[in-house]
């Protein structure tokens, strides 16, 4: 008996709505969930959404929802995703339910009763001043910082002085250390694995478990005045959705005799490869067996990521390639595993050349035979046709191939590999242009050579299920089959097709496209027009525009450049400098003192090579131009809303 599977991605925040990033990590799972079920193995795929902590809370309040309300309807879009990309999963975690939060609890209580290898508590109270990033959910040093902002989010850390409880990671770090080492604690790809041995030796410290000043998450099981850190409450997701708390047959089989399996990209290593496996050594409860961490991608050379860039929004390419083909171009465009752009352009050319010209082509130029020469139904099998041999030999040792290539996640080299089976197909029939042969009346070698390329399509029907689920069940009932001989057993063997059996392809699988329209599937913002053609934005793009009142307190023309001056303002708690264009209208004395309102969450520019952290707004309108100023005595660094 081959151990159960379990499979997990990221829970996904809810602040915001899904992109191709998290599909990338869903669809991923989805695969291998399907592959290993195909060859026979149980498994459980599970996702979910991490909906406490002060992101959260400030996006709720953004929309005018409550928290819950706010999560309710979120999670909505990321479910609808997932059954647009034809993802399956077996459980969806919601950290908000009762049954996670009696598992946030559980181990809270096991952690808090533990002790450290030398004695020591495992958790303990102390005071934590440090610079707190709502983005991340996470403090930050001041090492971190560009220009005193969060890079990845481009907003500036609160400070934050609390009471927290602390966890103490140190103590672990040796033993997780041997974990990794040994491969009791499998981390893949090797550079990661040699990242998170990396971290190890740096002083990484303890990690706070709790917060005191947070409003939206599960308070502690010994201190309701604190609230759990989120990433102890998100991580938790992981065993809490498979019964940790409520269903001991249920986390036995999955987590404590099962392969666990967490899927992310490199953003969150930290947490999962260091902070989980401690906190589940302080329960006294198994680490898990395998942390594969995918690469992080840019789309079109641009970061992609909650808060800033461009985005592309899953649903679309749906709409303009089917669940199938999206899945498909994802997980094909670079390695798993290595960071990489994804270039929505090439998406058509790559479709047309993989799926419309090698599988599609085949199976339609096989189809047409069938029926011109055999009545539509397949022919018996015909043995010594030139290069049928080796085509036989490349099917039957593909299974085997695949399921290598997905033991290492190589999830890329796997569908390749049953693309090249694809093309060695296609180059098999060109070469022994069985058109011809119908023509000199060689029937039987004729009939050989469609049975053989059924054969090929009936092996590549079961090894590309688990990329194209629906396809893959089209192109069986082309050849007659159903679900029941879906596995990978029957992709071993050739020859398994009966003969006689009605062979019919309706319509094209993959129909040759020309264009797609890659601009409707960028967003960078979505527009949606009014009836007067007005672009119009969902209150929550609004919301994410944050902007202050400044003071001017110095300013000088940029030299060479008769538009610009370069001004240092001051935003109650930060100073900072700004380039506007507003040099035509203002002269330096002229604008400084003057109180105006800045844009503070844009990302920092370089204008004439000098560095510009904000915006100002001001009013135009032909030749005329005027700052945007607070009309009363505000301070700088209030909010303008
Ligand atoms: N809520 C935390 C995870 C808690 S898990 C206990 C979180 N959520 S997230 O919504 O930000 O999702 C991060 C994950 O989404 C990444 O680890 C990755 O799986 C996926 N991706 C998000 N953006 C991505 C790219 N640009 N590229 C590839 N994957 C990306 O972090």
């Amino acid at each position: 008996m081959r151990t159960p599977f379990y499979v997990t991605t990221p829970i996904y925040y809810v602040n915001d709505r899904p992109h191709i990033g998290h599909a990338y990590t869903t669809i991923a799972a989805d695969l291998l969930t399907r592959f290993h079920r195909l060859s026979g193995r149980e498994a459980f795929f599970l996702t979910g959404t991490d909906e406490h902590g002060s992101k959260v809370a400030e996006a709720a309040q953004a929309a005018g929802l409550s928290e819950q309300e706010f999560c309710d309807r979120t999670i909505e879009y990321f479910k609808t995703a997932w059954k647009n990309l034809s993802i399956e999963y077996d459980g969806f975690i919601r950290t908000t339910s009762e049954r996670h939060k009696k598992a946030v609890w559980k181990i809270l209580d096991a952690m808090r009763s533990a002790k450290t290898p030398d004695g020591k508590d495992v958790v303990y109270t102390g005071f934590y001043e440090g610079l707190y990033c709502t983005g991340c959910e996470k403090f930050l040093t001041e090492k971190d910082l560009v220009n005193g902002l969060c890079p990845d989010h481009n907003r500036k850390p609160e400070l934050v002085k609390e009471k927290n409880y602390f966890f103490r990671l140190s103590a672990f770090l040796p033993a997780i250390k041997k974990k990794i080492e040994s491969n009791e604690l499998l981390i893949l790809p090797e550079e990661r694995r040699r990242e998170v041995l990396g971290l190890i030796e740096q002083d990484i410290g303890d990690f706070s478990l709790s917060r005191e000043k947070v409003k939206w998450g599960i308070p502690l099981s010994f201190d309701k005045t604190q609230l759990a850190y989120v990433w102890v409450d998100a991580l938790t997701n992981y065993i809490s959705a498979i019964g940790y708390a409520d269903d001991d047959k249920s986390f036995s089989k999955w987590w404590k005799n099962g392969e666990a399996v967490h899927l992310m990209a490199k953003d969150i290593l930290k947490f999962h490869c260091l902070y989980w496996p401690a906190m589940l050594m302080a329960a006294g409860v198994k680490t898990p067996d395998k942390i594969f961490i995918h690469g992080f991608f840019t789309v079109d050379g641009e970061k992609m990521s909650k808060s800033l860039g461009k985005k592309i929004d899953p649903n679309d390419l749906v709409a303009e390639f089917g669940p199938d083909v999206t899945r498909y171009l994802l997980l094909t465009q670079f390695p798993f595993g290595t960071d990489g752009d994804i270039q929505v352009n090439r998406f058509v050319r790559q479709y047309n050349s993989d799926l419309a010209n090698d599988l599609g082509n085949l199976v339609s130029r096989v189809a047409k035979l069938v029926e011109t020469n055999c009545g539509g139904k397949l022919p018996e099998s015909f043995k010594n046709i030139a290069g049928q041999k080796e085509l036989i030999e490349q099917a039957e040792a593909l299974p085997s191939i695949v399921y290598k290539h997905l033991e290492q996640f190589s999830l890329d080299k796997a569908i390749a590999e049953i693309i090249n089976l694809v093309k060695a197909g296609n180059k098999f029939f060109n070469d022994s242009a069985p058109w011809k042969l119908a023509k000199e009346g060689k029937i039987k070698e004729l009939g050989g050579i469609l049975n053989t390329c059924c054969e090929v399509i009936r092996i590549v029907s079961i090894l590309l299920y688990p990329v194209l689920p629906n396809k893959a069940r089209e192109l069986r009932r082309v050849l007659g089959l159903d679900d029941s001989t879906l596995n990978i057993k029957n992709a071993e063997n050739f020859f398994a097709l009966k003969p006689g059996t009605k062979i019919e392809l309706e319509k094209a699988l993959f129909p040759r496209l020309d264009t797609m329209k890659s601009d409707a599937v960028i967003a960078e913002p979505k527009a949606v027009h009014n009836e007067s053609g007005n672009n119009l934005l969902d209150f929550s793009e609004f919301a994410k525009m944050k902007l202050k009142v400044a003071q001017v307190l110095k300013a000088e023309k940029v030299e060479g450049a008769d538009k610009l001056l370069k001004l240092e303002i001051d935003l109650g708690d930060e100073k900072r400098q700004i380039v506007a264009g507003v040099a035509e209208f203002y002269t330096p004395e002229q604008i400084t003192g003057k109180k105006i309102i800045v844009v503070v969450n844009l990302k920092p520019a370089r204008i004439r090579g000098i560095n510009s952290n904000g915006m100002l707004l001001a009013a135009k309108k032909g030749k005329l131009l005027a700052l945007v100023t607070p009309d009363g005595d505000l301070p700088p660094g209030a909010d303008v809303s």
